[in-house]
Formats: C-alpha cells, sequence, structure tokens
C-alpha cells in the first residue's frame, strides 16, 4: 500500500492536526505545508522531517502531487482555499466551520460536485466519546422519539482563545455563535435527526467591552490560555477590533418538530458543554464531557415527584489518548479511510453547511431584535449529489 501523500494550508495552529495522518510507511504521509508564518516551518520539519516543501503561499502547494489537503486555516480563508483545492481535484479535510457565510458553504459544495473531489468537514466532535454515548442511547429507543434539545455551553478560555485575534471581528468570523456555536447546532442536528428550519437568538458583548487594552493591530494577540488571566474584566491585550457577542442564545425549530436550544457564554470559570435530550420515554444528560476528567451520561426514564443525581442508568466514558479526548485522531483516521476505500462516515458535508446555515442566521436575528428567521433550504442538485 503507498502512502497517500498529504497536504496542510495552516501548517500552524490547528494544522497541528495533520500530525496524525503522518504515518509514513503505515497509508498515509504530510509532504507539503503552507503558512503565511515562516516560524511554523520548522516546527512542521520536526513534526514530518527536513524534506518537507514548505511555502507561504497555498497555489504552490496545490500545484504538487498530492492526495489529500488539510485546510485548517483561520475561518474566513476556508472558502477560498477549499474551493481552490477541491478545483485541483484533491480530497479536502476542512476545518469548522465550514465557511462564514451560507454562500461560501453552498460555493465549496459546488465546487466539489463539479470536480467530483472528495470533500469532507471537520467537526470532530462526532467524534467524542460523550456525543457518540448519547447518539448510541438515542438510536437504541432509550429516551423513546427525540422532541426537545438543550444545550448549555461554558467557555472559560473565551477571553483568551477568542478576543485576542481574528475570532474577535465580525468581518472574519461573523460571530462566536458561528465559530464556536457550529460544533453544537451540528451535534444538536445529529442527536434530533433534523436540520434547522427557523431560528431566534439573543445575546449581546456584555463583559469584553469593559476591557480597554488592546494589542497593536499589526502584531497577532496572544490567544493562548493563561490560567492567571482571572477575572475575566482582568484580560489584558484584547483584539483592536472586537465585536462579537460574548454571550448568546439561541433557538431553533428543526425540520422533524423537534425544538432546541443552544447557549454560550464565554466567561465562565469551568469549560465544557451540557447536552440534554429529552424523549417521549425519558432524558439523557452528559456531566462533563469527558475531555480531561471524570464524565458521564445520564439516563433517566422512571418518573419520580423530584430530582436523582444520580438518574436511572449511568454511562461512564472511555478516555482515549489524543486530541480532544481521542475524537482527532479518530476523524483523522476516518478522513483517511474515506479518502482511500469511501464507504461510512459519521460526518457529512450537507449537515456542516446547515449549521453554518442556522448560525448564519442566529446571528442575524440576535442583532435585529431576535426576530425569527427561515434558514435557506440547500439546492436541491447539492442535497441530491451529497444525499
Ligand atoms: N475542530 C476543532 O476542534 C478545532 C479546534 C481549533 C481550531 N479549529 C478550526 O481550525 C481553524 C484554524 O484555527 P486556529 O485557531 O489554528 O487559527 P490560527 O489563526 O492559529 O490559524 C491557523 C494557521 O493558519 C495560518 N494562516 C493564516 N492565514 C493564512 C494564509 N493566508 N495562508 C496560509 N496559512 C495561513 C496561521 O499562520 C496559522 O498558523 C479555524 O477554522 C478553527 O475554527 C477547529
Amino acid at each position: 500500500m503507498e502512502d497517500l501523500l498529504i497536504g496542510v494550508i495552516g501548517s500552524g495552529g490547528r494544522g497541528g492536526l495533520a500530525r496524525y495522518a503522518h504515518r509514513p510507511g503505515e497509508g498515509s504521509r504530510v509532504v507539503a505545508c503552507c503558512d503565511v508564518d515562516r516560524s511554523v516551518f520548522e516546527r512542521n520539519m520536526a513534526w514530518y522531517g527536513q524534506d518537507v516543501f514548505t511555502t507561504v503561499d497555498y497555489r504552490e502547494l496545490l500545484e504538487r502531487d498530492l492526495d489529500a489537503v488539510f485546510v485548517t486555516t483561520p475561518d474566513y480563508l476556508h472558502e477560498e482555499h477549499a474551493v481552490a483545492a477541491l478545483q485541483s481535484r484533491k480530497a479536502v479535510y476542512l476545518e469548522k466551520p465550514m465557511a462564514i457565510t451560507i454562500s461560501g458553504c453552498d460555493r465549496i459544495l459546488r465546487a466539489a460536485k463539479e470536480n467530483s473531489a472528495t470533500l469532507y468537514v471537520g467537526h470532530n466532535m462526532r467524534h467524542f466519546a460523550v456525543i457518540l454515548k448519547m447518539k448510541e442511547l438515542i438510536d437504541s429507543g432509550a429516551i423513546g422519539q427525540v422532541k426537545v434539545a438543550w444545550c448549555r455551553h461554558f467557555v472559560s478560555y473565551g477571553g483568551d482563545a477568542y478576543f485576542k485575534d481574528w475570532h474577535a471581528d465580525r468581518t472574519l468570523s461573523t460571530g462566536l455563535l458561528l465559530q464556536k456555536g457550529a460544533h453544537d447546532i451540528d451535534v444538536l442536528h445529529w442527536l434530533c435527526g433534523g436540520y434547522t428550519e427557523t431560528v431566534t437568538a439573543m445575546g449581546g458583548l456584555t463583559l469584553y467591552d469593559q476591557v480597554t487594552d488592546r494589542h497593536d493591530p499589526r502584531e497577532r494577540g496572544n490567544a493562548r490560555f493563561v490560567q492567571s488571566n482571572w477575572p475575566p474584566l482582568t484580560q489584558t491585550g484584547m483584539n483592536p477590533v472586537l465585536d462579537v457577542e460574548d454571550v448568546s442564545m439561541m433557538l431553533m425549530r428543526l425540520d422533524n418538530g423537534v425544538l432546541a436550544s443552544y447557549q454560550q457564554c464565554h466567561y465562565a470559570p469551568d469549560a465544557w458543554r451540557n447536552y440534554t435530550v429529552i424523549g417521549t420515554e425519558g432524558r439523557i444528560e452528559n456531566l462533563g464531557d469527558g475531555i480531561g476528567e471524570d464524565s458521564c451520561v445520564r439516563l433517566w426514564n422512571v418518573r419520580r415527584d423530584g430530582y436523582s443525581a444520580k438518574g436511572d442508568e449511568t454511562f461512564p466514558l472511555s478516555h482515549e489518548t489524543g486530541g480532544h479526548g481521542g475524537g482527532d485522531p479518530s476523524i483523522v483516521a476516518e478522513f483517511l479511510r474515506y479518502v482511500r476505500e469511501g464507504g461510512e462516515i459519521k460526518t457529512s458535508p450537507v449537515a456542516a453547511r446547515y449549521s453554518v446555515a442556522a448560525g448564519c442566521m442566529a446571528t442575524a436575528s440576535l442583532r435585529n431584535g431576535s426576530a425569527p428567521y427561515p434558514v435557506p433550504p440547500l439546492d436541491e442538485d447539492l442535497l441530491a449529489y451529497f444525499g
């Protein structure tokens, strides 16, 4: 078996994910890296060998003989980089969110269709043990027919990770309801078996606007998690443009009648997601989400007049090694298998598009008096092709 030859556009930052694809002699190896920050190449050579091709121009990377490309650049570049890679007929692993606009997503889908190129969107939460356990319980009928799903998202690292660089600028991210929420909207769609048809949302920039210390616009902000940046109002070095919400709350009506909600706060002291899904015969909820701590999913399916903390059944979560509790090695392995052999995959380009579409329309709603907005459906031909 010859190794698949892999390229990475945006080989610093999240681009480190491609290390899981570097298995020389075992099926795949990273042979080309692109980043506008040349200092990244030293790390790339340490990971992939001194002979790895490096460039600051993604078009040079795409001219090379590659089987697949990881696009791990910032969100506002996904459309340009993914479309170009698909047009050069490389298989593409595209980080979430697929793009920062609905039209951007649809352009990417069209490029994949027109060039018969493989598109895989990196919604790694579909590989998290906590989500897989909830999906398994729902599919087994443990809570009957799903009717309602709620997600509360606590983001302790928000002030560091999302308010010191491009994430904080709505022209580059649309907003954090899309940027971060794309994961959870996708998970809600997956667990509930439908796509959002109508959204309404409320939110605001409620805390970080009070932090006046900004970094020089010519410099890159330090978006690394620093334990001592607490409480949040003591943060410094924020992005010069800071106009995204730090609290967002959205309500969704899905096309199968399920009602869902998602709440996100970027100055919580802890970092995890709490999902609960209620069906016609019970409720499941995760306590902890399995990243860095002991966590479980609990089932309540016996009627009682009050609360039982231990529920009716508890499902501990396995702890795998590797990024995001094992989700990252698992999703990269699935992508490589899909490029080589095709077959079933847990993620879906159509679902990725619908998570962006719901996130974009919810962002429009929260910025326009919480007006309800319909989510534009995907063109029939694209739906049929990817369906
Ligand atoms: N699925 C996940 O769990 C997860 C986790 C983190 C980030 N992400 C996603 O990964 C993407 C990158 O996030 P990040 O935090 O690493 O961002 P980042 O700002 O660190 O950028 C990633 C890399 O892209 C490079 N880059 C920027 N512009 C470029 C260009 N024009 N050409 C080539 N390289 C360029 C940067 O120098 C950097 O090395 C985002 O879309 C983000 O949503 C996903």
